[in-house]
């Protein structure tokens, strides 16, 4: 199928915002122009791409990017000092949670040695297309598009990267052509490298949030990767406690393998929102590796992302006014 059938099957009003059609695999990609429409109009717009091109012969997927006016968008970066503490896990599920709420989300996954967005959001072997020299973001279900350095370079190759490089790859995925996302997740890599420093200091974020299990070697990790924000002056906006109570699937019975409230400890200490607390649970770790976010579904889990959901919205409100 050509870019001039596809074109040709839509009608003339919503043909006209339309910048490029690409066709690949049974995937059609449609870049339009959106500027000046409210919210409503570009949705009625979407779905009405998708619709009609999602009904002819050999077409699987329809993906939409619009191009908006510019969007005043801000950066939120996901961080801990340790890898493995849930940092991947916090930031899929916030953003589904600030989906849900409204939000016009987008997550970067920065994690150049470990990424695993694609596999959170069950885009395992999807990739980007390309707009002239931008990416477009991937789309996933929730309503939450992602581009991940897993999208783009192969971890064995990334292991090798310095600083520079790194922080190119991080641009890409900064600028991509996030349409009318105003928030965008960045999932940082653990710790405090080359990645951290172009985060603070090319793209400015406009507030970290910060991820610990409670054990005390974790936390002292954390507080380093809080010092080189506060450093590059991006506020604070809290932390969160993550894998903290273990409720046994058998018996119910709550145990702490990691401790608990060592992370709301913390951050009293600290003068900083303690945003939430996540529990050690099986379903989590299944719905990680299955790509449907517990945030996405109702019951405890959900609530409790929920619910740092609004803390990160309030800090952020907070820290603007
Ligand atoms: N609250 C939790 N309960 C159970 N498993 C979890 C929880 N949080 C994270 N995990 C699992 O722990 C592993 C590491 O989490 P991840 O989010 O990838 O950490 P990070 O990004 O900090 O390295 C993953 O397999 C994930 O599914
Ligand atoms: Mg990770």
């Amino acid at each position: 199928m050509d870019e001039k059938q596809l074109y040709d099957a839509l009608p003339a009003p919503i043909a006209g915002p339309v910048r490029s059609i690409k066709a690949r695999d049974g995937t059609v990609t449609v870049v339009a122009d959106a500027s000046g429409l409210d919210a409503a109009a570009r949705q009625g717009l979407e779905a009405a791409y998708k619709d009609i091109l999602g009904q002819l012969d050999g077409v699987a997927e329809v993906r939409v990017a619009m191009m908006a006016d510019k969007v005043a968008r801000r950066i939120v970066a996901v961080g801990s000092g340790k890898g493995g503490v849930g940092k991947s896990t916090l930031t899929a599920n916030l953003a589904v949670a600030l989906a849900r709420m409204g939000q016009k989300v987008g997550v970067v996954d920065a994690d150049i040695y470990g990424p695993s967005q694609p596999k959170m959001f069950a885009q395992e072997g999807q990739r980007p297309e390309a707009e002239g020299n931008k990416l477009l973001p991937v789309p996933s279900a929730h309503g939450v598009p992602v581009l991940s350095m897993g999208h783009i370079v192969e971890p064995e190759k990334a292991i090798a990267w310095r600083g520079p490089m790194a922080g190119n790859a991080l641009g890409q995925l900064i600028d991509a052509e996030w349409g009318d996302v105003e928030l965008l997740l960045v999932d940082l890599p653990p710790g405090t490298g080359d990645v951290q420093l172009s985060m603070i200091q090319q793209h400015k974020p406009a507030g970290a949030v910060i991820v610990s299990t409670p054990q005390d070697l974790a936390l002292i990790d954390a507080k380093r990767a809080m010092q080189l924000f506060e450093m590059g002056k991006v506020p604070l906006l809290g932390m969160v406690e993550n894998m903290a109570g273990y409720v046994c699937p058998h018996c119910g019975e709550v145990s702490d393998p990691f401790g608990q409230g060592g992370v709301e400890q913390a951050a009293q200490a600290m003068g900083l929102p303690f945003l939430g607390r996540i529990p050690l649970a099986l379903e989590i770790r299944e719905a990680g590796d299955a790509g449907t976010p517990p945030a996405a579904g109702d019951g405890p889990q959900a609530e409790a992302f929920a619910a740092i959901a609004r803390g990160v919205l309030a800090a952020l409100e907070q820290r603007a006014g």
